[in-house]
């Protein structure tokens, strides 16, 4: 297909799940038929389509037409003053884009603000380990997901790893604020970009050359079972992790923090019958979804490298042994193998004794006399390491791309 009429495919938006279907004939990841119910999905019913081949039809539209129109500098530079979720938006934005932006920012008619706000209370109490395992849990593997690795290798903001991550940790800090879904919050802003930045990456990632050779198959990137993956690798992870730690949650702390993650999910842009209900609803669809696709490439091993390098910065690489140990506890060895993160046996033996014993301790299950002096060493290097990653207080702008990874 020549370059014009392929553009044209894309900008015909519902074009999209057709082109992609086009890649069933390879097939783009090693999972089973679809066969989550979507009765245990938010919306409690639904056509039982599988999120493979489904994308963002409007947004991917609007964005390819914002592109193709060469807009891309002028609404940057305008969404930059566009930053809490009460405003309104900038004037002089393209009257497509603004019509799909009002309509993108309404949150879901079963948010529920009361769980929100026992969402960011328990985001809040329980910061530390749920920031230790967003950076150096979900975050690294990421690079362990191989459409995620190379959708971020060969895009635009791959070149600038330093620089992405600080953009993607700003959803993590956004979406764990007091005020997130709030109207002085900044999640929805931060939301709608991200669906937007995503839909603009569905249409410049198939141009791209070192995409397309290594997307086994799939001819648009960031379907909604892809994000669906991700997704899991945050929320459900992190709750998985933290009842593993035997950090104390209460029932109505369980289900806010997954409501947050649910209208998260709706503000990214997936749809509702693909959002689960429920933790077990989530676990099964995780087991589905972001299990077997878990793998190692060449361009997730690099970004590790980048991810561990960066962290090394911090202080001079004295704490990226300790990094790439506590990972590994928290990952595992088959996921720490697959990113290729270094051995570090002193470490790991350290943090699997001091790790439980701190959580007991600050669960108020154990005094302090029974937490070992090294406990403190890794509490204090996750706290600098939580602090960088977030970049508190620090102004962030995430940008719309117009073009992929250089070279
Ligand atoms: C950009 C979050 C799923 C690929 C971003 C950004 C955020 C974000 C906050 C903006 C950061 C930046 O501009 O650098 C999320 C969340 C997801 C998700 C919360 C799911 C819950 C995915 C998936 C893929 C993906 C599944 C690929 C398979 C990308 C790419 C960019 C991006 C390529 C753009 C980087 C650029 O500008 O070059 N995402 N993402 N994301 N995301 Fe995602």
């Amino acid at each position: 297909m020549d370059e014009l009429s392929r553009r044209k495919m894309l900008l015909a938006g519902g074009a999209l799940g057709a082109l992609g279907a086009l890649g069933s004939a390879t097939p783009a990841s090693a999972r089973s038929a679809w066969n989550w119910a979507a009765s245990g999905s938010v919306a409690g019913a639904g056509a039982p389509s599988d999120p493979q081949w489904v994308w963002d039809d409007e947004a991917d539209q609007v964005l390819g037409a914002v592109i193709e129109r060469g807009e891309v500098p002028r609404v940057n530079e305008l969404l930059r003053t566009w930053t809490r979720n009460d405003q309104p938006l900038p004037a002089g934005l393209p009257e497509d884009l603004r019509q799909f932006m009002e309509k993108a920012r309404q949150l879901p008619s079963w948010a529920d603000q009361a769980k929100l706000g026992t969402a960011a209370k328990f985001n809040r109490t329980k910061g530390i380990y749920v920031g230790a395992l967003y950076g150096l849990g979900s975050g690294l593997m990421s690079t362990a997901i191989p459409r995620e690795a190379r959708a971020v290798y060969y895009s635009k903001g791959g070149a600038d790893m330093k620089d992405r991550i600080s953009k993607t940790a700003k959803l993590g800090y956004d979406v764990g604020d007091l005020d997130a879904f709030q109207p002085r919050g900044e999640m929805i802003v931060t939301a709608v970009k991200t669906r937007m930045i995503h839909a603009a990456v569905r249409n410049l990632l198939p141009k791209s050359p070192g995409w397309a050779e290594t997307s086994g198959g799939q001819k648009i990137p960031i379907s909604q079972a892809d994000v669906l993956v991700t997704w899991h690798s945050l929320p459900t992870f992190v709750m998985r992790k933290m009842r593993e730690w035997k950090v104390r949650i209460s029932p109505a702390e369980s289900e806010a923090y997954l409501h947050v993650w649910q209208v998260t999910a709706h503000m990214l842009g997936v749809r509702d019958d693909f959002i689960p209900a429920t933790w077990d609803a989530a676990d099964a669809q995780s087991k589905q979804l972001l299990d077997p696709v878990l793998g190692r490439t060449p361009e997730g091993v690099k970004l590790t490298e980048v991810l561990l390098d960066i962290v090394a910065e911090i202080d001079g690489g004295l704490s990226r042994p300790l990094v790439s140990a506590f990972s590994r506890y928290t990952l595992g060895d088959r996921i720490g193998d697959m990113i290729g993160l270094s051995d570090e046996p002193l470490w790991e033996a350290a943090i699997a004794t001091a790790w439980p014993l701190l959580v007991a301790f600050r669960e108020g299950v154990i005094p302090l006399p029974l937490v070992p002096e090294a406990a403190w060493t890794i509490e204090e290097a996750l706290r600098k390491f939580i602090l960088v990653f977030l970049s508190e207080g620090k102004p962030i702008h995430l940008e719309i791309p117009d073009t992929n990874r250089p070279g």
